[in-house]
């Protein structure tokens, strides 16, 4: 079993301020950790991310998709991989369960070749947790009124099929999973994630 907690949810559902809340939890029992963010975590894949969140620049489906899993990639060798081979808790904003939400159920991507690049660039590592933020995009955006990036441009049809997506995905493995309503409040959510947390881990 590795130590890998990931938040995943549609953009604006709660991930950083829950992955902040986890990390004071885990400086107060002085429990090591790195955090990352997908797509980022080093110098190439910041540099996709530009790209990929740059609104003037077009890019079709399929590109975007590689685009991602470079990224990916990427911060699987250079990051995650290292910390978690040193026994040392890691938590992603954001993994492959991203691109099979966005890429596989929002823009309809063939869903077993998402799966195979996603172990290719991940080389399997599996989260031992994958938090999930359950919230409909007409809620998250009102949270925030910054300018959309280009991803943040698609449509409503597509967020509810990326949601719809998150929650197939939770169903086929409860044990991994945890869906949380994004709607409660913030504290509710960490107390579950927590409660979680603790148990997986043996705290
Ligand atoms: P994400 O990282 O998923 O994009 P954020 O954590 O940045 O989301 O949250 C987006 C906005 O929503 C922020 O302004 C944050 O303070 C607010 N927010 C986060 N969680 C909740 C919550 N449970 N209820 C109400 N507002 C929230
Ligand atoms: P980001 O600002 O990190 O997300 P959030 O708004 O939730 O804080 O933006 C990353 C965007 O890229 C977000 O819209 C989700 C999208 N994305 C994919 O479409 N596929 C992927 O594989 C990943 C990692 C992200």
């Amino acid at each position: 079993m590795n130590r890998f907690i990931v938040f995943e949810g549609i953009d604006g559902s709660g991930k950083s301020t829950q992955i902040k809340l986890l990390e004071q939890k885990l400086k107060q029992y002085s429990i090591s950790f790195s955090t990352f963010r997908e797509p980022g975590g080093n110098l190439l894949s910041e540099k996709i991310r530009e790209i990929l969140l740059d609104k003037d620049i077009s890019i079709c489906d399929e590109s975007e998709l590689m685009l991602f899993l470079a990224a990916r990639g990427q911060n699987t060798e250079e990051g995650i991989l290292k910390e978690l081979s040193q026994g040392k808790f890691v938590i992603c904003d954001r993994y492959s369960d991203s691109s099979m939400a966005y890429q596989g159920f929002g823009k309809e991507l063939d869903k077993d070749f998402i799966n195979s690049c996603n172990k290719f660039v991940t080389k399997g590592i599996t989260p031992s947790i994958t938090v999930i933020l359950d919230i409909s995009r007409n809620v998250s955006k009102n949270r925030d009124d910054s300018e959309n990036d280009r991803m943040e441009n698609n449509s409503n049809t597509f967020f509810m099929k990326v949601e719809e997506g998150y929650r197939k995905i939770a169903k086929a493995y409860p044990n991994r999973y945890l869906l949380i309503d994004g709607s409660l409040n913030i504290e509710q959510i960490h107390n579950l994630i927590w409660s979680k947390f603790k148990k997986e881990f043996d705290l």
